[in-house]
């Protein structure tokens, strides 16, 4: 009951949502092929769900349930007080606010999955959380202060320009134009295109051997979410916001800005999806082990 009317939600909300649906679909989709047995296990048993409900749908969660807590809403990214094209730079202490970021809420959300005295839905929701936050901190503008991470950067995409902005180009319209979708398409075409790109994200990066690389140390959970922030705030100054805000404002940017942007979209997806595929095997490995997790009271970070 309660898991058809959250799938019914996904319906209704999945035009609106940010890295866009797609991207987040795709992440999802991408790393289920990193999955080892024990890491498909472990999602199985928190997720399984009924109806044609899968890891693509976890993937979007976070998004559609933002607008009914609206305290988890900043815990979609990080701000980087830096000065982009000029200088890029993130740091957890001084960006990171005390009510949370997404960096602190990857390190809360890994503790709370790990320690498997906690109830099934928090457990549940501490994956689902896991896996849209990591995806959400491959798009630069999720770890960029500067014009509220692009939205207040108002500009054109392939002639409409009524209420597009740079954030949202970032996390839609590029992923869409790159995959031949139109604006709007439903639901189920959405679900399907990501599908289909996490498969040849997958082939290009040959498979399996892509994952092993990765930072996968869920006892520290901020030095993976660090670096990976790190490096998505790197891209905001060599190419985001490289042009500066006036020529972004003033140019279409589905012609060679898309054709440039592009390639660097795909890129962090096919990361995110490999990472995530990573961490989710850590995680199943850890609890394997059965050693509690590590309490975090009163301390938010452990650098
Ligand atoms: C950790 O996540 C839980 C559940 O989502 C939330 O209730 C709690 O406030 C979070 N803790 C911190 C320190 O952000």
């Amino acid at each position: 009951m309660r898991s058809s009317l959250v799938s019914s939600l996904f319906i209704f909300v999945s035009s609106v949502v940010a890295w866009g649906d797609v991207g987040h679909r795709t992440v999802g989709y991408l790393a289920e092929k990193y999955f080892s047995d024990e890491g498909k296990e472990f999602v199985h048993s928190l997720l399984a769900n009924e109806n044609d409900w899968d890891i693509s749908d976890a993937a979007t969660w976070a998004d559609v349930i933002k607008y009914h807590r609206p305290y988890s809403r900043e815990w979609h990214y990080i701000d980087a007080k830096d000065d982009p094209p000029h200088h890029c730079d993130l740091q957890l202490l001084r960006d990171c606010p005390q009510d949370g970021c997404i960096i602190s809420q990857i390190v809360n959300q890994t503790n709370l999955v790990l320690d498997t005295s906690n109830s099934h839905t928090t457990r549940r929701e501490a994956l689902m959380y896991i896996i849209h936050f990591i995806g959400d901190l491959h798009q630069p503008l999720h770890t960029e202060r500067m014009a509220r991470g692009g939205n207040g950067i108002h500009t054109c995409f392939d002639h409409r320009c009524s209420r597009e902005n740079l954030h949202g180009i970032w996390d839609t319209d590029i992923v869409h134009k790159l995959n031949g979708l139109r604006h709007s398409e439903k639901h189920d075409t959405l679900k399907d295109a990501a599908a289909k790109w996490g498969r040849v994200l997958f082939d290009q990066a040959q498979g399996q051997s892509a994952q092993a690389e990765e930072c996968n140390d869920v006892k520290e959970p901020e030095h993976c979410a660090l670096a990976w922030g790190q490096e998505a705030n790197g891209l905001v100054c060599s190419y985001v916001m490289k042009p500066g805000v006036e020529w972004l404002e003033k140019n279409d940017l589905g012609g060679e800005y898309f054709e440039g942007a592009a390639p660097i979209v795909a890129a962090q997806i096919s990361r995110a999806g490999t990472r995530l595929g990573a961490y989710v095997n850590a995680l199943a490995a850890e609890i394997a082990k059965g050693t509690p997790a590590i309490p975090v009271a009163g301390k938010r970070f452990d650098l």
